[in-house]
């Protein structure tokens, strides 16, 4: 069984450091992080152990770099000399925005194999998109073995690495904007009288059902929008008001926004 280290166990690296021990053996998860109390915690809950930069960086098989962008070139500067000594087979693992393959070999000076990620927090739940890109060095085994141990994180999508910032700016920043419209409309709810509980679900499961309904049919959401807003109706009041606020153009807006910030932290 391949092993599993992750430096760095914050939202995502813990996010993902879940996924792995619901699919692989926790036995082979290792967590570390800047502040220990956190690695320790979450190892706690899910079975697995706690290690440190090094030991993971010296044994581990896939080593997943968990940490923010800009603190990426102080951890490879730290454990590049290490992993130069490594005699064994070993992939990295990173899921640093707007940071490429290459970038990340030239920081750990070596052309290893990297694997690149762009998760989202729901992987956290089993129900993530990720998308990936494996650099050249990394071969057909090492990709199958990471695909089927990472399966409880959700869905994967491999994409050119040209097109990770585009799909991140979608599904990596998408959560958030999920997250505002949720709030959103259980505020409305809840001005039209609704507890601020019962709002939520309702919004909640909706989202969840509307989402589905769209992937699962196939349909365009056009013909699916249409089919709710009855004609001289409620709903068609509701989308002339978002229309008038701008949402959709708002919603493009907020994804070219999030692709622009990541190509300019590239540069
Ligand atoms: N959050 C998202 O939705 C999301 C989505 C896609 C990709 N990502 C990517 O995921 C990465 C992590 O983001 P995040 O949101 O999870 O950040 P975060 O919550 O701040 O987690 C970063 C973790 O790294 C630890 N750390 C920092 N330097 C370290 C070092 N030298 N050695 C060991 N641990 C170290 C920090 O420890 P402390 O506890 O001491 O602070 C912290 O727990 C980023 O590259 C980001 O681009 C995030």
């Amino acid at each position: 069984m391949a092993t599993y280290g992750f430096i760095g166990v914050g939202n995502m690296g813990g996010a993902l450091a879940r996924a792995v021990c619901r699919t692989a053996e926790p036995g082979g998860v290792f967590l570390a992080n800047r502040t220990p109390a956190k690695a320790k915690a979450l190892a706690a809950e899910l079975g697995c152990r706690v290690s440190d930069n090094r030991a993971i960086t010296e044994n581990a098989d896939f080593i997943f770099l968990g940490v923010k962008p800009q603190m990426m070139e102080g951890l490879l500067t730290q454990i590049g000399p290490i992993l130069a000594k490594r005699k064994t087979r070993f992939v990295l693992v990173t899921m640093a925005a707007g940071l490429t393959i290459a970038k990340i070999q030239q920081m750990a000076g070596g052309t290893y194999p990297v694997i690149r990620i762009m998760p989202n927090t729901p992987c956290s739940i089993g129900e993530g998109m990720t998308l990936y890109t494996c650099g050249a060095e990394v071969d057909e085994e090492d990709e199958k073995t990471f695909l089927s141990d990472m399966a409880g994180a959700g869905k994967f999508m491999a994409l050119p690495e040209r097109l990770i910032d585009a799909g991140s700016a979608v599904s990596g920043c998408g959560p958030a904007y999920v997250d505002l419209f949720l709030e959103a409309l259980a505020d409305g709810g809840v001005a039209c009288g609704l507890s601020r509980t019962a709002a939520m679900e309702l919004a909640a499961q909706m989202v969840i059902g509307s989402a589905l309904l769209q992937q699962k049919g196939g349909k365009h959401p056009s013909v699916l929008k249409d089919a709710v807003c009855s004609p001289g109706g409620t709903t068609i009041q509701g989308v002339r008001v978002l229309e008038q606020g701008g949402f959709r153009a708002a919603a493009m807006g907020a994804v070219i926004a999030a692709y622009e910030k990541t190509l300019a932290l590239n540069k």
